[in-house]
């Protein structure tokens, strides 16, 4: 027997092992992630805005212990999906450790503050409009190319799972910012709504375009419910009526819209996620879900710690666990994993298309 032709079969074998175990990643699905503060993980800490969570308390349940930006005291909706599909979290796009390998796990384009409207989150200066996150997918694709080739990374892209999270700006920090707010003497809440529905289609249409195949369209949560809210509006402690009718005219428009553009591609693209009842469960019967309050932020100041920013000098609850809010917008950690639990599991009332188990399913036989 010719040891020296074995030896080299060894070498190739070792050689193909080696390969498997440095890219790990390459073999999971790739993960893109467009949209506001919900699911940023820590772009805006990169741009001259004042939407940010770089600072104490802010990831204080993270496993570092230390603020990356994220709008929770831990991991958020993202990095929660990612972890049941066994993935990495996504990075920011303007993260410097974006690079080579990495790249190949996906990518977070989400900006705080920003809305489907232009105009949405302008008091905000400097953050990256959803027009701009699509050009950066745009530019994150030639980056790929360098590296796997235009066909392989087309391949990526069209394989990939999308989330986009939009909306709940155009209400709360546009529409309703102020009173007679631009938006709001130039439109009704249902033109408004109809107008707002209009600009998001040709949103989702570009990401088709860009070749998005797989994509999480999360509607509005009741925003009339987080204690920012219950500050400014409410006077016993009850949801903000004009916000929870603006949902609730946004959400079924949405799904609407949706299947409208799924049934012209004549695919199941575009994969509604009913963000309201997901959150209404733990905001209606917070004990249920072990929390102590769904009204009173763990994060801020004023009444349900609702008022201004979460910062140091914020009251800080000892427990995030049993609070459904971290701050006077965003859910704690541990409200984020029921929402992606229902994402992952819920039945048609959470999940009208198919939730994501499904979506796993179908697309790991094709
Ligand atoms: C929003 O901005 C994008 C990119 O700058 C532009 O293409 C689009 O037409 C704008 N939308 C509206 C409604 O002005
Ligand atoms: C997901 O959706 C399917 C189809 O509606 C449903 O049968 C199933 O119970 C849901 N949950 C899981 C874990 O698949």
């Amino acid at each position: 027997m010719d040891s020296s032709y074995s030896t080299g079969g060894w070498m190739i074998l070792s050689l193909i092992l080696a390969l498997a175990t440095v890219s790990p990643q390459a073999e999971a699905r790739a993960f893109f992630v467009f949209g506001d503060s919900l699911v940023d993980s820590g772009n805006n800490d990169f741009l001259v805005t004042t939407a940010r969570a770089d600072s104490p308390p802010y990831g204080i349940d993270y496993p570092t212990h230390r603020p990356t930006g994220r709008f929770s005291n831990g991991l958020n909706i993202p990095d929660i999906i990612s972890e049941s599909m066994g993935a990495e979290p996504t990075l920011p796009y303007l993260s410097p450790l974006l690079t080579g390998e990495r790249l190949l796990v996906g990518a977070n384009f989400a900006s705080a503050g920003i809305g489907i409207l232009n105009d949405t989150g302008i008091q905000f200066l400097n953050i990256i409009r959803i027009w701009k996150q699509l050009e950066y997918f745009q530019q994150y694709q030639t980056r790929v190319s360098g590296l796997l080739g235009p066909a392989q990374t087309q391949q990526l892209v069209n394989q990939a799972l999308v989330l986009i999270t939009l909306g709940g700006n155009d209400f709360v920090n546009n529409y309703y910012l102020v009173p007679f707010s631009a938006r709001s003497r130039q439109f009704s809440l249902p033109d408004y709504v109809r107008y707002v529905i209009s600009e998001y289609r040709k949103v989702l249409m570009r990401l088709y375009e860009l070749g998005g195949r797989r994509v999480l369209v999360t509607g509005t949560g009741p925003m009339g419910c987080v204690p920012a809210e219950l500050a400014m509006r409410s006077r016993a402690g009850e949801c903000a009526v004009e916000l929870q009718r603006a949902a609730a005219l946004f959400n079924p428009q949405l799904v609407q819209m949706i299947n409208g553009l799924n049934s012209q591609i004549g695919a199941n693209i575009f994969i509604p996620v009913n963000t309201m009842p997901m959150h209404m469960d733990f905001i209606s019967d917070p004990q249920a879900y072990g929390f102590v309050t769904s009204k009173i932020a763990c994060c801020g100041q004023g009444p349900y710690n609702g008022v201004g920013l979460c910062t140091l000098f914020s009251n800080l609850c000892p427990n995030r666990d049993i609070y459904a809010f971290w701050d006077p917008f965003h859910p704690s950690e541990r409200a984020n994993r029921f929402v992606v639990r229902q994402i992952l599991t819920g039945t048609s009332k959470y999940m009208p298309l198919m939730n994501l188990s499904t979506i796993l399913t179908l697309d790991s036989k094709t």
